[in-house]
C-alpha cells in the first residue's frame, strides 16, 4: 500500500465508483454445500475455486505515474504483467461488510510497459463468502454468495491519462486455485494455471475464461484503507523435522505461530499431491487438530514439475507443526517455512529481566497478541472462530498497547465497532458484528468505551477520543437508562461473567456492576482530554460506586461475595474506599493462600489480580502467584512447553491431557493481560492519564520475587523511553532514560531495614521529577519490600 496525495486519492475513488464489480454470475452460483470433514479428498469439490480475472490495455508510453485503487467482496491479488501488486496479504482485510469495505493505493508506474499491458487478479472468498466464525447454521457465505473485485488504473503521462477501471471486457476464468478459503486451507493445482493468463495479451485459446459478470452499482461504501496491511512479517524455519508412517513428514517449527506453510518444490515430480495439515500441538507424536473443530486448516499443493516456491495466498492457519503427506521426500530443512502473517504493528516495547521464565512469557504474550491482530483483533487464530471478540481484546489492550504499535489499528477496529453498535447505543460482543449478532455483554460490550480510552493513554492519540466520543456517549447512556439504580443488572445480554473462572463463581452482577463504573471512570477521564465537561460522568461513576458498595461491601468493607475476581475487580475499579484497601488486599492475598497460592480467576479477575494486589499492599503475593511453578499458572503453560499464552489453564497436563476439544485455543491472549503488570508494575513505567502518549511518565518499579534486575522500554517518536532496576549488595540502582521534551516522575523505592542499625524499619518511595536524559538513582534496598496500599491508579481504566 502506497498513500496518494489528496488530490489523486479523490480521483481514485471518483474513478473507482465508475468502475463495476467484476465477478461471478451470483445467481449461476451453485448451491453451497459445506465440505466434508474427514479426509476424503471431495473437498475439492464442495469448496468454490479461486477465480482469474484479466483485461488488457495498451499504453502508448510508460506514464510518468500510475495508480491502481482495488477492492474486493472477498479477498485478492492483484498482478500488472505478471508481476504482483504490493506485499498485502488478504487485501482488502475485513471491515463490517455491511457497512464499509477498505480499498488499496499502490503507486504501480514501474510495472507498466509500452503496448499491450496485463492486468490480472485472483479472488478469493474470504470473509465476505468463505467460512467464518462457528455458527454450525450459517457457517460460510455470511455477507454474500460469491467473491468480486473492482478497481481503477489511472496512468498518467505528459500528454494524457489514461485510466481502466474493471467492468464490461474483463474476462473470469479458474485455475490453479482449486479452492481457498480462510478457515479450510488451499488447494493449489501448480499444473492446472493457465498457461500466460495473467501476461499473455491475448487468452482466446484458453477455454476458462469467458466474460466476467460485472455489476455497476456500489452496494456497499468504500473507503480508504485505515490501519496497517495484513503483510508477511516474518519466516521461520524447522526446527525439527521427524519421518512419520505413510511417508509423511511431520515438522516443527518451535513456535505457534499465524500464518501458511512455504514449500520449496525441488525435483517434485509433476502430478504429487503434498497435503499439508496444520496443528498447534502433538498427541502421542502425531498432529492434534481435534481443538481446531471445524476449521479444517488443510493446504493441498499438487506439483507441476517445476522447481519453485509455494504458498497459499488466501488462508491462514494458527499452527506450530505441520504434517505433510505425499511429499516424495527427502525433505531437506531449506524445503520449508512457516510463514507469519498478520497486520504489520511493530513492536514498541521491550522487556527483559533476570528471571529467563518471565522473559519467555513476555515473548509469548507478543506471539500472541501479534498472531491475533489480523485485520480485527480475533479471539484465537485458529479454530471455526476468530471473531473480534471485544471482551478479549479490551482484556489485553494495555498490554497490546505496551508492546506494540497499534493505535492505527485500533482506529481502524472503532469503526468496525461503531458499524456494530446498535440503535439505542448498544455495543455488540463481537466486532465486526456477525455470528454472535445480539447486543454485547458486560465486560465485552464495553471494549467500546475502553479500548479507545486505553490506545489514547499510551499513544496520546486523542483524535480516537474526539472520534468515538459520540459513540461512546451513546453506550454509556445506555447502559444509564436500562440500569437506572447504578447496579447493572438489565439489558445483560449473554452475560458470560468471568469466562473461563476456576475458582468459585463471582456474581455476574458484580462483575456487571465494576465494569459499568470502569466506563464511566474512561468517559470521565477521556472528557477530560478531549476538553469536554467530564462531570455527568463522574456523577454517574459516583451513583455507581454508592450502588455497589450498597450491594456487595458489607459494613466491615470486606465483600459479601468473596472471590478473587470481586475482590480484583473491586479493589482496581476504585469501588472499595481507600481506608478498606488493605484489609481487602490482605483477604484476597487469604483467598489465594487459600486456593494453595495459586490463582482461580476467570479472565477479568485475571488482568485485575496482580495490579489489585500490588495496589493493596501484597506485591508479595502478587509475585508468588506469577512465579508458582504449578498448575494453575502462566509458568506451568512455559513447563508444557507453551509458545503463545493459552485459552484454559488447562489447556493440556500432564496428568489429564487435553481439555475439550470444544474449547481449548492455544493462542488466546486474554490471560497474557498479565503482561500489562510486567511492563507497568513490575518494570515501572505507566502512563499519566493527564498527559497520555507517555509525554509525561509516572515511572514507579516494584522490584521483588527475588528478581535481581529488570528493564523495559518504550520506542516514542522521540526516542527511547526505559526504566531499568537492579538489585545488588543490599542496594537497588535505578536507570531512567528520558526523551527530549518528555518528563517522568521518578518514584524511588527505599528499604532499610537490617543496614540502618537503630533505625526503624522503613518501606518508602522517594520521589523525583526528571527531563530528557539519563538518571541514576540509587537507595537502600536491603530487606523484605513490602510497600504499603496506594491509590493512584484510578481513571485509568
Ligand atoms: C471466545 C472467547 C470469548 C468468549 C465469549 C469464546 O468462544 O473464544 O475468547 O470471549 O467466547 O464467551
Amino acid at each position: 500500500m502506497t498513500s496518494p496525495d489528496a488530490a489523486t486519492a479523490a480521483e481514485l475513488d471518483a474513478q473507482l465508483r465508475r468502475a463495476s464489480w467484476v465477478g461471478m454470475d451470483p445467481h449461476a452460483v451453485p448451491e453451497f454445500f459445506p465440505p466434508i470433514f474427514d479426509d476424503r479428498p471431495g473437498i475439492a469439490r464442495d469448496l468454490p475455486p479461486g477465480r482469474l480475472l484479466r483485461t488488457t490495455f495498451a499504453l502508448d508510453v510508460v506514464p510518468d505515474e500510475a495508480w491502481l485503487a482495488a477492492t474486493a467482496r472477498g479477498v485478492y491479488r492483484a498482478f500488472l504483467n505478471g508481476v504482483r501488486v504490493g506485499d498485502d496479504e488478504l487485501a482488502p482485510g475485513w471491515t463490517d461488510y455491511r457497512h464499509r469495505v477498505h480499498v488499496q493505493h499502490h503507486e504501480v508506474a514501474a510495472l507498466l510497459r509500452p503496448g499491450v499491458n496485463v492486468w490480472a487478479v485472483e479472488l478469493a472468498d474470504g470473509w465476505w463468502s468463505g467460512y467464518l466464525g462457528m455458527d454450525r447454521r450459517h457457517q460460510a457465505g455470511v455477507y454474500g454468495d460469491t467473491p468480486s473485485f473492482r478497481g481503477a488504473l489511472v496512468c498518467r503521462a505528459a500528454e494524457r491519462t489514461q485510466t481502466v477501471l474493471t467492468g464490461e471486457g474483463w474476462l473470469i476464468g479458474t485455475g490453479h486455485i482449486r479452492y481457498a478459503d480462510l478457515l479450510m486451507g488451499q488447494m493449489t493445482d501448480l499444473s492446472a494455471e493457465p498457461l500466460g493468463w495473467s501476461t499473455a495479451p491475448d487468452v482466446s485459446h484458453l477455454a476458462e475464461f469467458a466474460p466476467a459478470w460485472c455489476d455497476e452499482a456500489l452496494g456497499v461504501r468504500l473507503d480508504p484503507q485505515r490501519g496497517p496491511s495484513i503483510r508477511a512479517t516474518g519466516s521461520l524455519p524447522p526446527v525439527r523435522i521427524d519421518a512419520l508412517p505413510g511417508g509423511r513428514h511431520l515438522v516443527d517449527f518451535g513456535q505457534n505461530l499465524v500464518g501458511r506453510v512455504r514449500l520449496q518444490l525441488r525435483s517434485v515430480p509433476p502430478g504429487t499431491r503434498i497435503h499439508i495439515r496444520h496443528g498447534e500441538a502433538l498427541s502421542d507424536g502425531e498432529l492434534y487438530t481435534e481443538n481446531l473443530r471445524t476449521a479444517r486448516a488443510h493446504d493441498i499443493i499438487v506439483a507441476d514439475g517445476a522447481d519453485r516456491d509455494v504458498e497459499p495466498a488466501f488462508t491462514f492457519h494458527g499452527f506450530r507443526y505441520a504434517e505433510l503427506r505425499g511429499h516424495p521426500g527427502p525433505l531437506e530443512p531449506d524445503d520449508i517455512r512457516a510463514i507469519v502473517i498478520g497486520s504489520d504493528v511493530h513492536r514498541v516495547g521491550s522487556f527483559a529481566c533476570s528471571d529467563p521464565r518471565l522473559e519467555q512469557l513476555e515473548r509469548n504474550i507478543a506471539w500472541t497478541i501479534r498472531g491475533n491482530l489480523v485485520s480485527v483483533p480475533t479471539d484465537c487464530p485458529q479454530r471455526d472462530e476468530r471473531l473480534g471478540w471485544m471482551g478479549d481484546a479490551q482484556l489485553i489492550m494495555r498490554t497490546a498497547n505496551a508492546q506494540f504499535d497499534v493505535a492505527e489499528f485500533i482506529g481502524k477496529w472503532l469503526v468496525d465497532i461503531r458499524d456494530g453498535q446498535s440503535e439505542d447505543g448498544a455495543y455488540p460482543d463481537v466486532a465486526p458484528r456477525i455470528v454472535v449478532d445480539v447486543d454485547g455483554s458486560p465486560g465485552w460490550a464495553d471494549a467500546g468505551v475502553l479500548v479507545p480510552w486505553t490506545t489514547a493513554l499510551y499513544t496520546g492519540r486523542i483524535d480516537l477520543l474526539e472520534e468515538h466520543r459520540e459513540s461512546m456517549e451513546r453506550f454509556m447512556s445506555s447502559l444509564e437508562r436500562d440500569n437506572p439504580s447504578g447496579i447493572r443488572e438489565h439489558a445483560l445480554q449473554r452475560n458470560y461473567g468471568d469466562w473461563v473462572s476456576l475458582g468459585p463463581p463471582t456474581p455476574k452482577t458484580l462483575v456487571a456492576t465494576a465494569y459499568s463504573a470502569r466506563c464511566a471512570d474512561a468517559l470521565a477521564a477521556s472528557a477530560r482530554l478531549t476538553g469536554e465537561d467530564p462531570a455527568r460522568w463522574e456523577a454517574l461513576a459516583d451513583r455507581i460506586r454508592t450502588a455497589f458498595r450498597g450491594r456487595f461491601v458489607g459494613d466491615d468493607g470486606l465483600l459479601h461475595d468473596e472471590t478473587q475476581t470481586a475482590y480484583a475487580l473491586a479493589i482496581m475499579c476504585g469501588l472499595l474506599s481507600e481506608g478498606d484497601l488493605g484489609r481487602a488486599g490482605a483477604r484476597l492475598a487469604s483467598l489465594i493462600d487459600a486456593a494453595g497460592g495459586a490463582l482461580d480467576t476467570g479472565i477479568h479477575g485475571l488482568r485485575h489480580l496482580l495490579p489489585a494486589l500490588t495496589v493493596s499492599g501484597q506485591l508479595d503475593c502478587a509475585y508468588r502467584v506469577l512465579l508458582r511453578e504449578g498448575h494453575p499458572g502462566w509458568l506451568a503453560q512455559l513447563a508444557a512447553g507453551a509458545t503463545t499464552v493459552w485459552e484454559r489453564w488447562d489447556g493440556w497436563t500432564p496428568e489429564q491431557g487435553f481439555q475439550t476439544p470444544a474449547m481449548n485455543s492455544f493462542n488466546h491472549y486474554a490471560f497474557g493481560s498479565v503482561g500489562e503488570w510486567m511492563y507497568e508494575w513490575m518494570g515501572g513505567l505507566r502512563p499519566d492519564p493527564a498527559s497520555p502518549g507517555f509525554a509525561h511518565a509516572v515511572i514507579r518499579p516494584h522490584p521483588g520475587g527475588g528478581v535481581t534486575h529488570c528493564r523495559v522500554e518504550r520506542t516514542l517518536p522521540a526516542g527511547m523511553l526505559a526504566v531499568e532496576w537492579r538489585i545488588r549488595d543490599g542496594v537497588l540502582r535505578l536507570e531512567v532514560e528520558v526523551p527530549p521534551g518528555h518528563t517522568a516522575r521518578v518514584h524511588v523505592p527505599v528499604v532499610h531495614t537490617r543496614a540502618t542499625a537503630g533505625e526503624a524499619e522503613r518501606h518508602s518511595w522517594d520521589t523525583y521529577d526528571v527531563q530528557h536524559g539519563r538518571h541514576r538513582f540509587e537507595s537502600p534496598f536491603d530487606g523484605d519490600w513490602a510497600p504499603a496500599a496506594r491509590v493512584d491508579w484510578r481513571g485509568e481504566a
